[in-house]
């Protein structure tokens, strides 16, 4: 996909864009479907891509028939997260997803404004462990945001944050929900994964090691 209009600003989600965190949410969901006796596998956690906690733990009940008042609902996502951070607290910066970092430092050079946009209440934390804070412009929190992926709030949100018109913003995520929320927001959406699965990307790649700026240059070179 050739750009129509410059590109000032790239919007990016971070679980399974530039870390592999999206297993550690994985496996923590399975381990706690599993001792809930409720079927989950991969297939299943598509859905929970891009969703925040307190709704993917609603989906991961819901394929069960138990009942949970709210305390109770609080304590699961409550064990689900203590799994998960315990995971990435392990994380160092050799962790970035190969070829991650040279992404971001390559926009960074082109002037490009640089933003996340992750659900995860965790991101702050994962960004600190991955050395990588200090190349964003802006970092959304999820908890400022009204509505949550599909929604296209945190993505408008990062483009306001940027000064950026959503139309030239790129954004990049590997979940049905992000892809929805980045067109809805008005901007190229660049998938990772399966186009398949996220059919709504306006391209998409296997891996962010093959992103390349100048495929969204446009063809009478207003980008670098
Ligand atoms: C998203 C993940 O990035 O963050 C979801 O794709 C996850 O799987 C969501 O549920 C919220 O994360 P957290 O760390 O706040 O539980
Ligand atoms: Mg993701």
């Amino acid at each position: 996909m050739m750009f129509p209009r410059p590109l000032v600003a790239a919007i990016f989600d971070l679980d399974g864009v530039l870390v592999d965190t999206a297993k550690a949410h994985y496996r923590a969901w399975k381990r706690l479907a599993d001792e809930l006796s409720i079927p989950f596998d991969e297939k299943a956690n598509e859905a929970l891509k891009g969703i925040d906690r307190t709704r993917s733990l609603e989906i991961v009940l819901s394929a069960g028939t138990r009942l949970f008042n709210p305390t109770e609902r609080a304590a699961l996502a409550g064990r689900k997260n203590a799994w998960y951070r315990a995971e990435i607290a392990e994380l160092t910066p050799a962790d970035l997803f190969q070829g991650a970092r040279e992404v971001l430092c390559t926009l960074r050079k082109a002037g490009l404004g640089i933003a996340l946009a992750s659900a995860s209440r965790n991101a702050p934390l994962l960004l600190d462990r991955l050395a990588i804070t200090d190349i964003f412009d802006a970092i959304i929190d999820p908890a400022s945001i009204q509505q949550g992926k599909p929604a296209p709030d945190i993505f408008l949100a990062a483009a306001r944050a940027l000064s950026a018109p959503p139309g030239e913003c790129l954004g990049i995520e590997d979940s049905v929900a992000g892809i929805q929320a980045i067109k809805s927001a008005g901007m190229a959406a660049l998938g990772i994964g399966d186009p398949a699965m996220l059919t709504q990307a306006d391209r998409t790649i296997d891996h962010i090691s093959q992103f390349r700026l100048t495929d969204f240059v446009s063809p009478w070179g207003s980008q670098p």
